[in-house]
C-alpha cells in the first residue's frame, strides 16, 4: 500500500494533512457550526484528501485575505462538489475579471437599495400570511412550514412570475436544500431551465416592471444580453438565493428559540431589530466556497500551485477569537459597521442579494415576534443540519403554549 507521503502533491507537506470531509465534517449533523470550530486555528492551511484533496484555509483572517484576492484565486470552477461547476455555469458568481465586471454592474444596479425596498410589502404579505397559518398550531416544523416558502415566493415575485407558481419550484428548492440523491446537478438545472425558459424570453422581448427584466434591459459593454446569459444569470439567482435564505431563517429561530432573554428583548424593543439580523447573520455564517489557484504562490508557509483548489469557510472567519471580540456571544449592540464579517463573502463577488437577504431577515423577525408567543424548540426533539456549501438546517421543530 503506498504511503500517504507517496499519494501527496509534492507541495503538501505531511503535517499539513487533516482527515476533514467537508460534506461530512466530524458531527456536522447536530451542530454545523461545533464541527467546523474543530478545525479552526491549526496550522491556517491544511490539506485535506477528501473530496479528491484541496486545501482548507483554517484561520479568519487567512480566510477573508484568500476570499479578496481574485487575482491568484478564481471563481470559475466552483470545483469540490463534482460536476456543479460545469453544470450551472453561473453568472456572475463563476466569472472572473475582466468578464465579470459589466455583468455584475447590472445586476447590482438591478438589486439597487430601492427596487429591494420596493419588494417590501411582497415580502412582508407573504410572511404575516404563513405566520398566521402556524400561530393556531402551537407549534410547527420550521424549515419546511415556513423557512423553505418564504424565499421562493420573493425569486417569482423578483422575476415578476404569478406567485401562484410557488408549488411548481418548490420541489427544486426542496432538493437543493435537503437533496435526496433523486436528482443529478445536471438534471436539477434542466428543470430549472424549463421552469424559467419562457419567462425569460418574455423579459428580453417585452421587458415588465420586475427587477429581472430591469437588469436585462442593462446592456454588456453595449450590447443586449444574450438568451444563453440570461438563463444563466437567472439560474444563478434562483440558486443563491433560496438555500442560503432557507438556512438563515433557520438559524434566526434556532437561536431565538434557545434564547428567550433575546426574544424579549426584542419583544420590547423592536428598534433593535435591524441591528438584530445583521448580529445573527454574522454569528450563524453557513455557506463555504472553492477557489481555484491561478498562480503559483507562498502562502502561510506553503507553497500553492497553479490548479490547486482553497476552500474557505465563513464561520471560520466570523467565529474566529482573533476576528471579533467574543464571537460566539450574540450582542444586539455589537458594532459591524463597516461590515467586516464574511457571510455574504468579501471582494467582488460579495453577495448581490445581500440587501434583500436583510430584509427578509428584518421583516421575518418583526412579524414572528408580533404573531407568535414566545417559543422553544420541541421538548424532546433536535435541529438535524446538513454539512455542505451552504450549511443547511433541515429539521426544526418549535412549539408555543
Ligand atoms: C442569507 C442569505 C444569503 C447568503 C448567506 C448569501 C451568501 C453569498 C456569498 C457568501 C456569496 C459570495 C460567493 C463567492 O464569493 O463565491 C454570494 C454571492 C451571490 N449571491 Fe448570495 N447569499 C444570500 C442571499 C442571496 C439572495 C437572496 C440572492 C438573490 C436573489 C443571492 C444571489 C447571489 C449572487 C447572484 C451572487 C454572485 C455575486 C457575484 O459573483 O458577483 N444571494 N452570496
Amino acid at each position: 500500500m503506498a504511503s500517504l507521503a507517496s499519494t501527496l502533491p509534492d507541495n503538501v507537506p505531511a503535517g499539513r494533512v487533516v482527515d476533514f470531509d467537508v460534506f461530512a465534517p466530524p458531527g456536522g449533523e447536530s451542530d454545523y457550526f461545533a464541527a467546523w470550530a474543530t478545525l479552526r486555528g491549526g496550522d491556517g492551511l491544511v490539506w485535506t484528501t477528501s473530496n479528491g484533496g484541496h486545501w482548507i484555509a483554517t484561520k479568519g483572517e487567512l480566510t477573508r485575505q484568500i476570499w479578496n484576492d481574485a487575482e491568484t484565486f478564481s471563481s470559475e470552477a466552483l470545483a469540490v462538489t463534482p460536476g456543479l461547476g460545469e453544470a450551472m455555469r453561473f453568472i456572475p458568481l463563476q466569472q472572473d475579471a475582466p468578464e465579470h465586471k459589466p455583468f455584475r454592474a447590472a445586476i447590482m444596479k438591478g438589486f439597487g437599495n430601492n427596487h429591494v425596498m420596493a419588494m417590501e410589502p411582497v415580502i412582508r404579505k407573504v410572511t404575516r400570511e404563513l405566520i398566521a397559518d402556524l400561530r393556531a398550531h402551537g407549534g410547527c416544523e420550521f424549515m419546511q412550514e415556513f423557512a423553505e416558502i418564504v424565499p421562493i415566493h420573493v425569486f417569482l415575485s423578483l422575476i415578476g412570475v404569478p406567485t401562484e407558481d410557488r408549488a411548481r419550484l418548490r420541489p427544486l428548492g426542496q432538493q437543493l436544500t435537503r437533496p435526496d440523491g433523486s436528482m443529478t446537478v445536471e438534471q436539477l438545472r434542466d428543470a430549472a431551465d424549463d421552469y424559467l425558459r419562457p419567462y425569460i424570453e418574455e423579459r428580453l422581448a417585452t421587458p415588465g416592471p420586475d427587477l429581472f427584466s430591469r437588469i436585462l434591459a442593462i446592456p454588456i459593454d453595449g450590447r443586449p444580453w444574450t438568451f444563453e446569459e440570461a438563463q444563466r444569470m437567472c439560474r444563478n439567482l434562483l440558486f443563491g438565493g433560496l438555500d442560503t435564505v432557507v438556512s438563515m431563517f433557520g438559524n434566526i429561530a434556532l437561536h431565538l428559540a434557545r434564547h428567550p432573554s433575546d426574544q424579549a428583548l426584542l419583544r420590547e424593543r423592536p428598534d433593535l431589530i435591524p441591528q438584530a439580523a445583521d448580529e445573527l447573520m454574522r454569528r450563524y455564517p453557513m455557506v463555504s466556497v472553492t477557489r481555484n489557484v491561478v498562480q503559483d504562490i507562498q502562502l502561510d508557509g506553503v507553497t500553492l500551485r497553479t490548479g490547486d483548489l482553497v476552500y474557505i469557510n465563513s464561520s471560520i472567519h466570523n467565529l474566529d477569537p482573533a476576528c471579533f471580540d467574543d464571537p460566539l456571544t450574540v450582542d444586539f449592540e455589537r458594532n459591524l459597521a463597516p461590515v467586516r464579517h464574511t457571510t455574504m463573502g468579501v471582494g467582488p463577488h460579495r453577495c448581490v442579494g445581500a440587501g434583500l437577504a436583510r430584509l427578509e431577515a428584518i421583516l421575518f423577525l418583526e412579524e414572528w415576534l408580533a404573531a407568535i408567543p414566545p417559543f422553544r424548540v420541541s421538548e424532546g426533539t433536535q435541529p438535524v443540519y446538513r454539512a455542505g456549501n451552504v450549511g443547511a438546517i433541515t429539521d426544526l421543530r418549535l412549539a408555543w403554549d
